[in-house]
C-alpha cells in the first residue's frame, strides 16, 4: 500500500472504531454543547452562514458580543472521494496537533498564524474557533508572502503539508495572515519523505502548493490590469522569498539529520530558483515553466472533482496558448511532466481542447 492509501485506511479505521478526538474543554464553550451542535442558519446567535462548505456547515456566531467560527460536520460530505469523506476527521486531527504545538512555548511562535481551536470533538462533529477579523487574502506583498512561507515551511519541518492553500483558506487583516482550514493537511516524516506521498511525488511541496492553488491564479487575473513587467516583478519577489524560506528549510533539515535524498531534493529547487533569479531571461523561463505547471495541476484538480469555474476556463486557455506558442521552450526547460514529456505538441493540444470542453460542461451553476 502506498503512503496515501495507508493514511486513508487508517482514517477509515478510526471512523469505524467509534473513538473520539477532543480538543479544548467543554466548560469554556460560550453556549451548551447540545445547543451548539444543533445550530442551523436560523439560530438566533448565527450572524453569517457560509454556503460553500462541502464537508461542513460553517457559521459565524455571536454570543455576549463575542464572535466565533463554528464548523459542524455534514452527515455526508459533498465531496465524493475518501479524502472528502474523511476531511472533517482530518481537520480535527490537525486542530489537535496544532493546538498542542501552539500551547508549547518552543513552538508557539512557529504556529502563531494558525487559528486557535477553542473546542473540537470529532464525535460531536463540532469545531469552534475565535472569529478572525479580515478578508480572504487578495493581495500578495513581501509581508504576506513571508508570513505564508514561514508558516508552511515550519509546517513541513514539523511534519505537516497543507495541500489546499486556495484563496478561501487564507485570511488577511491587513497585517497578519491566518490559516484555519485543515481538511487536506496531512502528516509526513520530513527527514525521510518529501510530502505525504513519501518520495513518490517530488513535484509537490508547500511553495508549489501556494503557487498552484493560489498565486498563479492571482497573477492570471492581474494580467487584466498589470503589464507583463509588473507581473514578473511580483513573481521575482515571490521567488526570492520562497528561496529564502527553502534555504532555511534546507539548513534546518540538514541540522536535524534528514536523509541525503531529501536534502538533494530541496537543494535542487534552491539551485534552480537561485539561477533563475540571477538573470532576466532565467526569470522568464522559470515563469513559463512554473505558471504552466500550476495551471495544468489546477485544471487536473478541477476536472477530476468535476467542479469548474470561469477561472478553470481561463487556465485552460492559457495552457493552450503556451502549448501553441512556447512548446519548444517548455520542452527544452523540462517543463513537461506526468508523462506529457512523451507526447507531441499536437497530442497535447488535442488533449487541451478536450479539457476545455469538459471544463465548460463541469461549470458549477
Ligand atoms: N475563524 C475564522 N474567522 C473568520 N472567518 C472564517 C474562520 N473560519 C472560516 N472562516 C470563513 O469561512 C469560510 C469557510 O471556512 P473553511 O474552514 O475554509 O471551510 P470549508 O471546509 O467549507 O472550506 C472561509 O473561507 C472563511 O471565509
Ligand atoms: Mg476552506
Amino acid at each position: 500500500m502506498d503512503r496515501e492509501a495507508q493514511r486513508r485506511q487508517s482514517q477509515l479505521d478510526f471512523v469505524a472504531s467509534g473513538q473520539d478526538i477532543l480538543v479544548g474543554s467543554e466548560t469554556l464553550l460560550p453556549l451548551p454543547l447540545s445547543e451548539l451542535s444543533q445550530t442551523n442558519k436560523d439560530s438566533d446567535y448565527v450572524i453569517e452562514t457560509f454556503a460553500g462548505g462541502l464537508t461542513a456547515h460553517v457559521y459565524r456566531i455571536r454570543v455576549n458580543g463575542q464572535d466565533w467560527n463554528l464548523k459542524l460536520k455534514r452527515e455526508q460530505s459533498l465531496v465524493k472521494n475518501v479524502d472528502g469523506q474523511t476531511s472533517f476527521l482530518n481537520e480535527v486531527q490537525r486542530r489537535r496537533d496544532f493546538q498542542s504545538l501552539k500551547d508549547k512555548p518552543t513552538t508557539a511562535e512557529a504556529f502563531s498564524h494558525v487559528v486557535p481551536t477553542a473546542y473540537a470533538s470529532f464525535q460531536e462533529g463540532v469545531m469552534l474557533s475565535p472569529w478572525l477579523e479580515g478578508e480572504v487574502l487578495d493581495e500578495f506583498n513581501e509581508s504576506v508572502l513571508t508570513q505564508i512561507f514561514d508558516t508552511v515551511v515550519n509546517f513541513e519541518l514539523n511534519g505537516f503539508i497543507e495541500w489546499d492553500l486556495c484563496p478561501g483558506n487564507i485570511i488577511y487583516d491587513g497585517e497578519q495572515i491566518s490559516l484555519f482550514d485543515f481538511g487536506y493537511c496531512y502528516t509526513f516524516n520530513p527527514l525521510t519523505e518529501f510530502n505525504s506521498n513519501g518520495q513518490s511525488a517530488p513535484l509537490f511541496h508547500s511553495v508549489e502548493r501556494l503557487e498552484t492553488r493560489n498565486f498563479f491564479g492571482y497573477l492570471l487575473k492581474k494580467e487584466q490590469e498589470w503589464s507583463h513587467k509588473e507581473i514578473l516583478t511580483l513573481f521575482e519577489l515571490e521567488k526570492r522569498l520562497a528561496l529564502q524560506a527553502y534555504e532555511y528549510k534546507y539548513s534546518a533539515l540538514h541540522k536535524a539529520g534528514a536523509e541525503q535524498s531529501v536534502l538533494s531534493w530541496v537543494d535542487q529547487y534552491i539551485k534552480r530558483w537561485r539561477k533563475a533569479l540571477s538573470t532576466p531571461a532565467g526569470l522568464e523561463d522559470l515563469f513559463l515553466v512554473e505558471s504552466f505547471r500550476s495551471h495544468l495541476l489546477d485544471v487536473h484538480d478541477d476536472l477530476s472533482g468535476q467542479s469548474c469555474t470561469p477561472m478553470t476556463l481561463k487556465r485552460v486557455d492559457r495552457l493552450e496558448e503556451v502549448l501553441s506558442d512556447h512548446f519548444g521552450a517548455l520542452k527544452a526547460l523540462d517543463g513537461l511532466f506526468f508523462g506529457d514529456e512523451n507526447l507531441t505538441q499536437s497530442e497535447l493540444l488535442t488533449r487541451t481542447k478536450k479539457q476545455k470542453k469538459e471544463a465548460v460542461r463541469f461549470q458549477l451553476a
